[in-house]
């Protein structure tokens, strides 16, 4: 099992990064809003994930609004020079707390410009299109205002999020894909229709990734594993004496060299628990019974 994983491998300044990340959007308060309660115990996760060899932090500006960037630069800047802070654009909130689009050309120019400000950055390294309301706003222009910017040095790498196979292809047509992130987990392995018209592909956008070399960054790989009853995660659990939200990290980095897992945490000890994943070894038993 590769315990790292490069991205943009062709590209001139490719980025190679640990292959177990942390994802921020747990950090905030409630309903992904406001400044979280315990604001020292943020600071703490994320000052610990980077001890503990995390080099691949995914972020957006709407998580909060703004609160998961400013925990970000609060903590961990000035940067070390190997961590990689990714974020997306594409969409906002309401005051009402909903999710909507923002994703003309100007929306996305506007969100780069705050990401750089808020997490005091020149450039941002990685970032993720968030396709929603789906057709508004055609994907060429999108795109086309994404490598816009990186042409101009404010983004170094594109990539895609919530993207079905079909718009994954769309996309690699108009230039360079660096990564996708999508909603997988050993428990949601299908495309599922979201609200807000996301519809984020599964296995065969892995698929897709896996040829192109492209990394495939899973979101909700716990929250819809750990509720469920999955007899096979726990006794896989037992057997390595681990915990099944360890097991369900550990099965993806032995699913895929190409997944690289951000799973989120607003607990310090959950954060130590899901980084001791990385050096569980799963054997090829192990990965045949779990399917
Ligand atoms: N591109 C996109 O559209 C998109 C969408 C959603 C998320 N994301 C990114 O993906 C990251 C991961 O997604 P996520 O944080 O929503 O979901 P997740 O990684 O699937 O899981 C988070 C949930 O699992 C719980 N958890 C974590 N570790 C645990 C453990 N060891 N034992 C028991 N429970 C545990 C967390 O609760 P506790 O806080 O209590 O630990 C939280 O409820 C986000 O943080 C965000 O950066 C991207």
């Amino acid at each position: 099992m590769s315990t790292t994983i490069t991205i943009a491998q062709t590209a001139s300044q490719p980025l190679t990064v640990n292959r177990l990340g942390y994802g921020t959007m747990r950090l905030t308060g409630p309903e992904i809003w406001g400044e979280p309660a315990n604001r020292p115990e943020a600071l703490q996760i994320l000052r610990t994930a980077v001890e503990l060899g995390v080099n691949f932090i995914d972020t957006a500006d709407y998580y909060g609004e703004d609160v998961t960037n400013r925990l970000i630069r609060e903590a961990l800047h000035p940067y070390s020079s190997d961590l990689v802070i990714c974020t997306k654009v594409g969409a906002t909130r309401r005051p009402d707390k909903s999710w909507v689009p923002y994703n003309t050309p100007e929306n996305l120019r506007a969100s780069i410009d705050n990401n750089l400000r808020t997490l005091k950055q020149e450039q941002v390294q990685l970032v993720h299109l968030r396709l929603m309301g789906h057709g508004q706003v055609p994907l060429d222009e999108q795109l086309g205002a994404m490598f816009e910017m990186q042409r101009e040095g404010k983004i170094l790498h594109v990539g895609l999020s919530n993207v079905t196979r079909e718009e994954l292809e769309a996309g690699l047509q108009l230039g360079p894909i660096a990564t996708v992130e999508n909603m997988y987990s050993y428990a949601q392995r299908t495309t599922v229709k979201l609200p807000h018209g996301a519809n984020p592909g599964g296995e065969e956008v892995l698929d897709l990734c896996e040829q192109h070399g492209i990394p495939l960054i899973p979101f909700f790989s716990l929250l819809h594993a750990l509720p469920k009853e999955l007899d096979k995660i726990g006794e896989i659990a037992r057997r390595h004496d681990a915990t099944p939200a360890q097991i369900n990290i550990a099965w993806l980095l032995h699913k895929s060299p190409w997944l690289l897992p951000i799973p989120g945490t607003s607990s310090l000890a959950h954060l130590q628990e899901n980084l001791k994943a990385a050096d569980i070894r799963l054997s090829a038993e192990d990965m045949a019974y779990l399917g």
